[in-house]
This record gives structure tokens, C-alpha cells and sequence, in this order.
């Protein structure tokens, strides 16, 4: 499915903590020729620092709880479509979604990754690349599936990890690089 057209394409950012990525996200969208608009913010956290970001911005919020997946996804689907979702943008979002959701929505699904996929998997990537004395970490944009953090890659940007790297200098350093991947992934998907 092509994304590209004349209005703007109206995508959810869904997010579990700070929502950096979110932000950014926001930006990008502001900017003059920018192909979308963020029309929905979905947390499974109502402690998500990131939902104040919908108040700021005056963005239509909705916290699910994914105790009962099901029940959450099927929700989900609703306000997707009653918002006309297109494309959906995870970041920092703490559940995986099951296989049938992401066939039912229909649309794109990304989701962005603090590692060089396919190297370090799931939580905590920044101890185990400096662990694993690794010379470089970075992040990912990948397509998602039902796997965790394996979907096609998209883009990604490499990190030098300096001798000194502690997993919190890692970790900062490479949010500045998310911050301007997401964006650039966004606009490549769109094009199809
Ligand atoms: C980011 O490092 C992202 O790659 C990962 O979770 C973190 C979320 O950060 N999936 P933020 O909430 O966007 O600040």
C-alpha cells in the first residue's frame, strides 16, 4: 500500500515512557511540507511521561490497558480507524503486538530500535553492546512483524562506542541519532 497522496498521512505514535521519539516525531510533523500529521498518541502507561506531550500539543490521547491483549487490540483497531490511522510509528512502546493486529490494521507499522539490528534484540542493547566490546552500536528503523524486533530494516545509523562508554552515555547519544532517523525512515516508506 502506497502511502503518498495529496493530504497528509494521519498516524498514531504509540509510546510506553518519556516519548523523546514522540516529540521529535511532533516536530518533524510541523514542519512545512512535512507528508504527516500526528493525529493520535496510544500509550499502554498512563504514567507515560510522554502523554503530556498530547496536552501540549493539543494531540487526541488514548490509554489501553494491555492486561487482556485481546480486548486492548481490538480497542486499538476501533481508534485507529475512527481516527483514519495510516501509519503507525512505535516508540519506546513496551508490547508486542500479535500477528493478527498487524494484519488487521492494514496499514504501515515501524518501530524504532536502540541497536544495530539484527545484533541485540530486546531490552537493555546498550550493557550488552558495551559487554560484548563492541566498537559500534546505533539504531534501527524496522517494519514491524510479530517477532520481536525483527521486521525489515528500513534505515539505520551507526554509533562509535568510545573506551569510556558507560551504557548511559551510550544510551544518549544514540537518542540524539533516533531523533533524526525516525523522520528520514518515515519519509522513505512513504515513497513504497
Ligand atoms: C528509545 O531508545 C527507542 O529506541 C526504544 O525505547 C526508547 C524510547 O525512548 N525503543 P523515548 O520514550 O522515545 O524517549
Amino acid at each position: 500500500m502506497r502511502l503518498i497522496g495529496t493530504k497528509k498521512i494521519k498516524t498514531s505514535v504509540f509510546i510506553s515512557g518519556t516519548g523523546s521519539n514522540l516529540k521529535s516525531l511532533i516536530k518533524f510533523s510541523k514542519q512545512k511540507n512535512s507528508p504527516i500529521e500526528i493525529s493520535l498518541i496510544i500509550s499502554n502507561n498512563p504514567s507515560s511521561k510522554g502523554l503530556g506531550f498530547a496536552k501540549t500539543f493539543k494531540i487526541k490521547k488514548k490509554i489501553l490497558n494491555f492486561k487482556n491483549k485481546k480486548l486492548a487490540e481490538k480497542k486499538l483497531l476501533f481508534e485507529l480507524k475512527k481516527s483514519e490511522i495510516r501509519l503507525i510509528c512505535l516508540a519506546g512502546f513496551m508490547k508486542i503486538l500479535s500477528r493478527d493486529f498487524i494484519d488487521n490494521f492494514g496499514g504501515k507499522i515501524l518501530n524504532i530500535h536502540p541497536s544495530l539490528l539484527p545484533k541485540f534484540k530486546g531490552l537493555n542493547t546498550h550493557e550488552r553492546a558495551i559487554e560484548n566490546r563492541e566498537k559500534f552500536s546505533g539504531c534501527t528503523v524496522h517494519f514491524v512483524s510479530s517477532k520481536l524486533d525483527s521486521g525489515k530494516i528500513i534505515l539505520q545509523k551507526k554509533v562509535r562506542i568510545n573506551k569510556n562508554e558507560t551504557p548511559k552515555t551510550l544510551s544518549k547519544k544514540i537518542l540524539v541519532q533516533e531523533h533524526k532517523l525516525y523522520p528520514k525512515a518515515i519519509l522513505k516508506v512513504i515513497n513504497l
